[in-house]
């Protein structure tokens, strides 16, 4: 089938690659012509294991191109993905500029009857709007079918989510376009639920505010259970052996990041503010993420209530493993707040050190291992977990420490292994 994909972030891009991986006729359009330049030569803007060459395996077969030309685009497609950016704009709510626009674009050049199927995440009723700007700009006289097709896909794992996903939802209120997008689909093993527009789009915010709230809640019992003398990872356990609650989803830590948890959360409570119902739960998962955010901050405090002048090591900057995206990381926010109380901030991640430059205050001081990063500070924290950061040996760690102090907030190492060792250690939810 021949397909437009606009917008190349990490939805647009990876579904791109993967339809042009099983057959499809793809093109992706970004308005950013330096972007487009690169994706042609396979490479990627973002850090996705197997995206490179996935891109340019299917760049060679002339299954995938790529063009700032919505003209080039827009001829002899039948199908439109709009995957462009909803950032949250001032008060919470999706901004739909960049959706707005993709739009007008495509009013102005298709050149068929056209299905239009959003993966971007937008507010419930969006996609009746997107109907209705297309056809209020359009100057044809061809049809316009709007789908509701939400992404799951998680960073990192993109590639396999798209292939391996628990499902693929689609909303449509026209059996024919649904038809038609299950064609796409076709040769994916993954199961496809059929339903209606508005509760397509719903389905988005609810799955992803359901599993900030899982975490949410883990991350209030491992703060109990610091108190309690209990530990959150035998608590996780317990709970999740029971399949009602499911084991996933239940690592306590520093909080959720990244471009989607705290930008959909934030999005549905201001959805439900805007037609007067207030969604408490999903507003205390957001509170209860920010507190936890600064939780290692406390703790280190406890210990160094003076930070001025202390050399501090910190692994790991991206929101998670496997990811260069730096956005919502909670790293930002505990080395802020080292850097107001003036400690000498020492940073290290595998791959998000240029994007963290971005975001991370000046003076912060980059290095490129973890033995650089280690070695003479104070002390260490751990805000991403790794795998190098993982499996670092915690004998160097103590040793290449001034003071052998380890503050954890991602639950990294044995318990039992840090106390052979004789480091002090300091994580989430678990005894000291
Ligand atoms: C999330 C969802 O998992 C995807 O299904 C969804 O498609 C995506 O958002 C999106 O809306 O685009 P992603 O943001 O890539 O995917 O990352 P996750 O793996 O879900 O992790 C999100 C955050 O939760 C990370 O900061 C991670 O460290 C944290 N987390 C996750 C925990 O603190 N504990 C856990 O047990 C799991």
């Amino acid at each position: 089938m021949k397909i437009s994909v606009i917008g190349t972030g990490y939805v647009g891009l990876v579904t791109g690659v993967c339809l042009s991986e099983v057959g499809h006729d793809v093109t992706c359009v970004d308005i950013d012509e330096k972007k487009v330049q690169n994706m042609r030569k396979g490479i990627s803007p973002i850090f996705e294991p197997g995206l490179d060459e996935l891109m340019t395996k299917n760049i060679n077969e002339q299954r995938l191109s790529f063009t700032s030309d919505y003209q080039e685009a827009m001829v002899d497609k039948e199908i439109v993905f709009i995957a462009v950016g909803t950032p949250q704009s001032k008060d919470g709510s999706a901004e739909l500029t960049y959706l707005k626009k993709a739009c007008k674009s495509i009013a102005a050049h298709m050149t068929d009857d056209l299905i239009v199927i959003t993966k971007s995440t937008v507010p419930v009723g969006t996609n009746e709007y997107v109907k209705e700007l297309i056809d209020k700009n359009k100057t044809n006289s061809y049809k316009v079918s709007v789908v509701s097709n939400p992404e799951f896909l998680r960073e990192g794992s993109a590639i396999h989510d798209t292939y391996h996903g628990d499902r693929i939802v689609i909303g449509s209120e026209e059996q024919e376009a649904l038809d038609c997008v299950k064609e796409v689909y076709a040769s994916f093993t993954v199961p496809i639920l059929e339903t209606d527009l508005r509760s397509a789009e719903m389905i988005k915010y609810a799955s992803n505010a359901f599993l900030a709230t899982k975490i949410s809640f883990i991350n209030e019992l491992g703060n109990l259970c610091e108190r309690l003398g209990a530990n959150i990872e035998n608590v996780a356990k317990g709970m999740g052996m029971d399949k009602r609650i499911g084991d996933k989803f239940l690592n306590a830590g520093v909080g959720y990041g990244g471009s989607c948890f705290p930008k959909d959360t934030n999005a549905l409570v201001s959805i439900g503010n805007s037609v007067g119902y207030y969604m408490s739960i999903v507003d205390s998962v957001i509170e209860t993420n920010e507190k936890q955010q600064r939780i290692i901050i406390d703790k280190i405090k406890e210990f160094y209530p003076d930070l001025s002048n202390k050399k501090v090591a910190v692994l790991g900057l991206a929101f998670k493993p496997n990811t260069d995206d730096m956005r919502d990381a909670p790293s930002i926010k505990v080395i802020r707040e080292l850097v107001d109380n003036e400690a000498e901030v020492y940073a290290y991640d595998p791959i998000a050190k240029e994007n963290a430059k971005i975001f991370l205050p000046g003076g912060t001081i980059y290095k490129d291992s973890i033995d650089e990063t280690i070695e003479d500070k104070d002390f260490a924290i751990i805000m991403t977990d790794w795998q190098d950061i993982k499996e670092y040996p915690l004998d160097q760690l103590k040793n290449k420490l001034k003071n052998p102090t380890l503050f954890d907030g991602r639950n990294c190492f044995n318990l039992q292994k840090v106390e052979e060792i004789g480091l002090e250690y300091h994580s989430i939810g678990r005894p000291s």
